[in-house]
């Protein structure tokens, strides 16, 4: 689909792309939500950038019965509906040209024989070096590793040399507890190697997530502070505005613990936290997590009321629009005791963050959309303004703004023009608009490109879902024991459009407060 040569990359100043070599991407579950708001309409804008191989194509694998034309047509909508700007009508027929499907149950071999024989046909019309293949796994969890060993079965996942690389992209929840998803890996195992294996989390494909890194490591300014001596606290914040949804099946079953913290916030929690790797390639980066993760204090589980607080949310007003309490929302069951909303507070014991808060919080039906990383720096040892000033001047804020205005701010105390004296708080800022003129790149973009061209840097290794499971499942057994009581953790309702239950601040060290962004 590209004009550029197979695998050629195109570097500039400080800017690098590969275009990866022939290969076929096929998705299991092509008939449902995520194929359709998130897959199609990011391969789509991946060929518009010309950043798909000249020989590609994108097969659809599903229980509903449709043909080639009927999936193109739903593909076409798809795109349609995601990428607002007008779409060449000649650029999208070329792109669905190489859009095909298979129907067929997830347990019968027939599916996989006839998935074999498209893959072999699309593949006779490619030109040069064998192309590699990707198993995309949209559907529920469940089905993954049915779906992997029918794979092998028919030999599909089976790698040569020369190009025939196999990989398959696994969606979280990867398992619920520690047990079920050890119980995962060893059946992926069984039948893959890991370096076949792609762990998706979808922020770690966001620009602003990646930009972490960047900022961390790519500038001799910030490191020299990041640490004990200079941070007082640390909050990660992803507030959504919106509810469930049409979701209520999968997240009345889940829980925020599960779907967020598992995953998008401990990712963030470790690049932010982490070590400086020794060099941006995927097993150093991922070792350095790994070793962060393994540092975080357990929770106490005696007293977990001290160190993490769930709730849930009842009705409320979201720009002024009255919206339902969980429990009336569809699909969830009634006395339903899920958590919409998870704060903690976690210790680091390493030389680097010992004795620096990090407080998460993470919650659905909150006040607004945000997703951010603050970090609030320690007050200045000595203020040679007092008396005519007080002596709490506010502390030093960087912001990392991950979505929706992505970009970061630091706000600092500067004079204010005039009398001798003013000071007022100042923010500096960046925000990707301005540079880019546009939206960032979605996220499945770049990890959809990073695992045809054999990156996994931005894909989670299995060691470190085990070690944020090993944290996680303790509280979850105690939620699912203990009931109601404080100690254990109470599910303490807050009003929709908050910023959640006022018992979340009862853990933050005295004088802070959780920011409202
Ligand atoms: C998903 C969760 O992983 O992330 C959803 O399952 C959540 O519940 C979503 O809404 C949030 O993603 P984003 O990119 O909109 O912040």
């Amino acid at each position: 689909m590209n004009q550029n040569p197979i695998g050629q990359s195109c570097k500039g100043s400080g800017c690098m792309e590969n275009v990866p070599g022939s290969c076929s991407l096929v998705i299991f579950g092509a008939s449902g939500d995520l194929a359709y708001r998130k897959l199609i309409p990011s391969l789509f804008r991946l060929f518009q950038k010309d950043m798909l191989p000249d020989n590609f194509s994108i097969i659809g694998c599903a229980r509903t019965p449709m043909d080639d034309d009927g999936f193109r047509e739903k593909a076409g909508q798809a795109v349609r509906d995601a990428v607002k700007n007008d779409i060449p009508r000649k650029m999208l027929d070329i792109f669905l040209q190489n859009v095909r499907y298979v129907s067929g149950a997830y347990d019968a071999i027939e599916t996989y024989n006839a998935l074999s024989l498209k893959l072999s046909d699309c593949e006779s019309k490619y030109s040069g070096a064998p192309a590699g293949r990707i198993f995309y796994m949209a559907t529920p969890p469940l089905l993954y590793g049915g779906i992997v060993e029918f794979l092998s079965a028919s030999g599909l996942v089976e790698e040569e040399n020369g190009g025939k690389w196999r990989r398959i992209i696994i969606e979280k929840p990867f398992g619920r507890d520690l047990e079920s998803s050890m119980e995962l890996e060893k059946n992926l195992r069984k039948y893959l190697q890991e370096k076949q294996i792609y762990r998706i989390d979808h922020y770690l494909g966001k620009d602003t997530v990646q930009n972490i890194l960047m900022l961390r490591f790519a500038n001799a300014i910030f490191e020299p502070v990041w640490n004990n001596r200079y941070v007082d606290n640390v909050q990660i914040t992803v507030a959504e505005s919106i509810g469930v949804e049409h979701r209520a099946g999968y997240f009345d079953q889940t829980g925020l613990l599960r779907d967020m913290f598992q995953n998008h916030m401990m990712e963030m929690l470790s690049l932010v936290a982490m070590e400086p790797p020794a060099s941006f390639e995927a097993n150093r980066v991922r070792d350095e997590k790994a070793k962060l993760l393994r540092s975080i204090h357990p929770f106490p589980i005696g007293n977990l009321g001290d160190y993490i607080v769930r709730g849930q949310y009842a009705s409320g007003k979201i720009d002024g629009v009255d919206v339902p309490s969980y429990h009336e929302e569809q699909g969830v069951n009634a006395g339903s005791q899920t958590e919409t909303f998870v704060a903690a507070k976690l210790a680091i014991n390493n030389w680097r963050w010992n004795g620096v808060p990090f407080y998460l919080r993470a919650g659905k039906r909150m006040s607004r959309r945000v997703s951010e990383i603050a970090i609030t720096f320690k007050k200045i040892p000595h203020s040679i303004f007092m008396p005519m000033l007080p002596d709490d001047l506010p502390q030093n804020i960087l912001v990392l703004n991950v979505q929706p205005e992505e970009g970061f701010a630091l706000n600092i105390q500067a004079k204010r023009p005039g009398p001798k004296l003013c000071m007022g708080n100042q923010v500096m800022d960046f925000f990707y608009k301005d540079i880019l003129k546009g939206e960032p790149p979605e996220a499945y973009e770049r990890l959809l490109l990073d695992c045809m061209l054999g990156d996994s840097t931005l894909f989670i290794r299995n060691d470190t879902i085990e070690i944020s499971w090993s944290l996680l499942t303790p509280v979850l057994e105690a939620w699912g024991k203990a009931g109601d009581s404080p100690e254990a953790g109470k599910l303490y309702p807050y009003k929709s459009g908050s910023w959640g239950p006022e018992e979340a601040s009862k853990f933050l060290h005295a004088g802070a407060t959780w920011r409202k962004p």
